[in-house]
């Protein structure tokens, strides 16, 4: 930058360009086994990472357990909001994944047997450990269901635009932009994905200078209805306006759900919200990544104020081999989500149970729960 200006120079950008793409850590196979053992010993210590035994003591097992290098990377994750950061890390070969013992994909979330996946509830949550950050869990999302939800393609809901959902693309969104409380960080755990689906992200870093016409994004004029995990009638009544862009001016964050705000005609913006968020979605659309397609044993992690994720549509069930459609298990993925205090949700959180988020709205909470 010139001195005593705000000016970027031609020399900034060549040294410095905007990330246009998430960081990708090779996990090395004795990492990989470290981390595999690791989810195993806690099995056998806790049996599944919501026992608030091990969730209380969480970081000090964050910082025992996990491989150095990859506790240095998510600790310093955890605290870079800078130009450079693009706010998702991609995981490669970070855990073993053990096909037989999962057994087939289910036909939605709501058959999984979670003894199954316990190996990786703790991997995950370990590794929001190390951020540190809590793992929580939210009413609005399967009326809570513990700290690790699977998602898996529903043929019922196979063209929402929800975790469920197959055959449309899923728009990027930042995780539950219909809350003032959504997570601060995510994890994307891959156990199988044998139809190669490649996974969308999207940086408001790759911006790179917030522009004059970005700024119009901190103006809190934009509405945000519920998702469509709620069903029609949970989208209409109240209209409580919000900023996409939020926090540091110049290094800012972001709440953005393309699907909600601009796709869903319920959403009710004003014209000139709407023109605003449409310039912006024309600009945003050319900086999604989606050259990643995910492979069983990685992990994306994400900061949910940086970073927004999604998906291109898919046959779930199917994977092309030599132009043929060949029969395949169907994709499954575990998300696990995080606040980094839990005493700054305090107000939003179950009285008895401090890691359960009952916002529902925009501040208001589920009653009579
Ligand atoms: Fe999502």
């Amino acid at each position: 930058m010139k001195p005593g200006t705000e000016e970027l120079t031609y020399t900034d950008v060549l040294i410095n360009p905007p990330p246009l793409a998430p960081l990708v850590v090779q996990v090395t196979p004795r990492e990989c086994i470290a981390i595999t053992n690791a989810g195993d010993m806690l099995v056998n210590a806790f049996g599944s990472c919501d026992n608030p035994d091990f969730i209380s003591e969480l970081h000090l097992n964050a910082f025992q357990l996990l491989p150095e290098r990859i506790a240095r990377i998510l600790s310093n994750f955890g605290t870079d909001f800078s130009a450079s950061q693009y706010g998702a890390i991609v995981f490669k070969g970070l855990f073993n994944v053990d096909q037989l013992d999962i057994g087939p994909t289910p036909p939605s979330w709501k058959e999984m047997d979670y003894n199954r996946l316990s190996r990786y509830g703790f991997i995950s949550a370990l590794l929001h450990g190390a951020v540190p950050s809590k793992p929580v869990q939210y009413y609005a999302q399967r009326k809570g269901g513990g700290l690790l939800h699977a998602i898996i393609p529903d043929e019922k809901m196979s063209y929402t635009q929800t975790g469920s959902g197959s055959r449309t693309d899923l728009f990027v969104h930042t995780e539950d932009a219909f809350l003032f409380n959504q997570a601060d960080f995510l994890s994307f755990m891959f156990l199988r994905n044998e139809e190669r689906v490649p996974s969308s992200l999207y940086s408001i870093r790759s911006h790179g200078e917030i522009s004059e016409k970005l700024k119009a994004l901190f103006k809190p004029i934009y509405k945000c209805p519920k998702d469509a995990n709620f069903g029609a009638d949970a989208i209409l009544e109240d209209a409580v306006m919000t900023a996409v862009l939020y926090g540091n001016e110049e290094l800012p964050f972001v709440r953005f759900d393309a699907a909600e705000q601009i796709y869903n005609e319920q959403a009710d913006q004003t014209n000139e919200a709407m023109a605003h968020l449409v310039d912006y979605w024309e600009e945003a659309k050319g900086l999604i990544y989606s050259d990643y397609i995910p492979d069983s044993g990685d992990l994306v992690f994400v900061n949910n104020h940086l970073c927004a994720h999604g998906r291109n549509a898919f046959l779930a069930g199917y994977r092309r081999e030599n132009g043929q459609l060949v029969k395949c298990e169907r994709r499954m993925m575990l998300r696990m989500m995080s606040k980094t205090s839990l005493i700054n949700i305090r107000s939003v959180t179950h009285t008895d149970d401090p890691y359960l988020i009952m916002e529902e709205h925009y501040g208001s909470l589920f009653k009579n729960i």
